[in-house]
């Protein structure tokens, strides 16, 4: 039977779930994909946690290069995460003739270029399931199942914890700072929230996604990205009422006049099937077409699905001889070609604080008129006793070059009513 060495690049949370799925289903993969895959390696500076997990002293290795020197290890997995020194790891281990499988999303997006280069130089395999969506198989699927395709839009719930704040923000009507501090507590968000509400996990995971779906580098930079910092519970509550649930949406777009990327709040129909992905699960849904709709969905995240993903790319990879790299051009910056639209057509969502006076609708909807800008659907609540009333409207398609020139002209018009939210509505 064929034997396979893995180590382990890191025992945290998903470390420590591929260290148990590897150890815990030895046996199920001998008999099912007749490999044997043994942990050989593991490195991980607390010593007391990798004993805690069962590994023996002995597997536990003193550096990186104990690791690429050892002839028993054929597959790395590289889940430190962050740059360094995970980088300089995964270089020595490819340099090593060693095939790499990492979940590190902001490595692989920022460095994919030059680990891919370093990878097919040593004629080794470089997976990445687990960088975009933890267990759900998306990578695979647009690298294997939909490759006859043109994929024409991506559109996803791809971070399972802005997911989780915006559901309960939704159903509980509470604030974000509410949300957030219980999310933390529960272990749902990080001390340092950052890299998941300002949207920049998203915005490494949909590079990665829409260079793989639109065959052109799509690097991270060309990404607009806004977070969820600034919603307003009311605003999630108007939109309720209007028919759309807010989600963080990650949108790629291939069209005849380029490339449309981006991650930011946005409402979508509540008949979409995105619109019932709750709580930390996340979903992507796919157009292709041939294929039309799909939508894959699961949970992004977690030690034993993000495993799940990892164990996959080891099995894939000890069952292929013939390693495959990028088909487009993959270097740090996008193809020249490539034209990335920056001036993104849908329609808005605007909460507006009106004086409560005849003809203020009136000048609101010649505003927008006067910028092409059409009104679909309305709806006012009751006067304020400070005079002012909300006025809730979204608009037909539109451009955004458009909706700010409305914006900023209302707000700057004379005090008849100003601009308090403006959300994307999509799907
Ligand atoms: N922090 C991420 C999320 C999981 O909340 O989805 C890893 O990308």
């Amino acid at each position: 039977m064929k034997k396979v060495g893995v180590a382990i690049l890191g025992l945290g949370v998903v470390g420590g779930g591929t260290y148990k799925m590897l150890t815990e289903h030895r046996e199920f993969y001998k008999k099912n994909h007749s490999i044997d895959i043994v942990v050989e390696s593991v490195l991980e500076r607390n010593t007391e946690r990798a004993i805690s997990l069962g590994v023996e002293k002995s597997v536990i290795a003193e550096s990186i290069e104990d690791i690429c020197n050892n002839s028993d290890v054929d597959i790395v997995v590289e889940v430190m995460g962050g740059i360094e020194p995970a980088k300089t790891f995964v270089l020595a281990a490819l340099n090593a003739g060693k095939s790499v499988v990492t979940s590190n999303k902001e490595l692989f997006c920022k460095f994919w270029h030059e680990l891919e280069k370093v990878a097919k130089l040593n004629g080794c395999g470089l997976f990445y399931e687990a960088t975009c969506v933890g267990g759900v198989p998306v990578i695979r699927t647009l690298l294997d199942n939909l490759q006859g395709n043109k994929i024409t839009s991506i559109m996803g719930i791809i971070n399972g914890t802005t997911n989780y704040i915006l559901t309960k923000m939704t159903d509980c009507g509470v604030s974000y700072n509410e949300v957030l501090k219980e999310a933390q507590s529960l272990g749902y968000a990080e001390a340092d929230p950052t890299a998941d509400v300002e949207g920049y996990d998203a915005v490494y995971k949909l590079s990665i996604l829409s260079s793989l779906s639109f065959h052109t580098k799509v690097p991270f930079t060309k990404i607009y990205r806004e977070g969820i910092t600034d919603i307003d519970s009311d605003d999630l509550r108007y939109g309720k009422q209007l028919g759309y649930i807010l989600k963080l949406l990650a949108i790629g777009k291939n069209t005849d006049s380029g490339i449309e990327v981006r991650v930011h709040p946005a409402f979508i129909k509540s008949t979409h099937p995105l619109a019932g992905v709750n709580d930390s699960y996340n979903a992507v849904y796919i157009t292709g077409d041939c294929v039309e709709n799909i939508m894959l969905y699961g949970r992004g995240a977690g030690a034993m699905p993000t495993a799940s993903a990892i164990v996959g790319d080891v099995i894939y990879c000890a069952t292929h001889s013939d390693f495959n790299y990028s088909t487009f051009n993959n270097t740090e910056n996008a193809d020249p070609t490539t034209n990335f639209i920056a001036d993104f057509s849908g329609a808005y969502y605007m909460r507006l604080k009106a004086q409560d006076k005849a003809g203020v609708l009136s000048k609101v909807t010649s505003v927008l008129s006067k910028h092409n800008i059409s009104v679909a659907q309305v709806i006012q609540e009751s006067g304020r006793a400070d005079g002012t009333v909300p006025i809730m409207l979204v608009t037909h398609e539109t451009y955004e070059n458009d909706i700010w020139k409305a914006v900023n002209e209302i707000n700057s018009d004379g005090g008849f009513a100003t601009v308090s939210a403006v959300i994307r509505v999509c799907g």
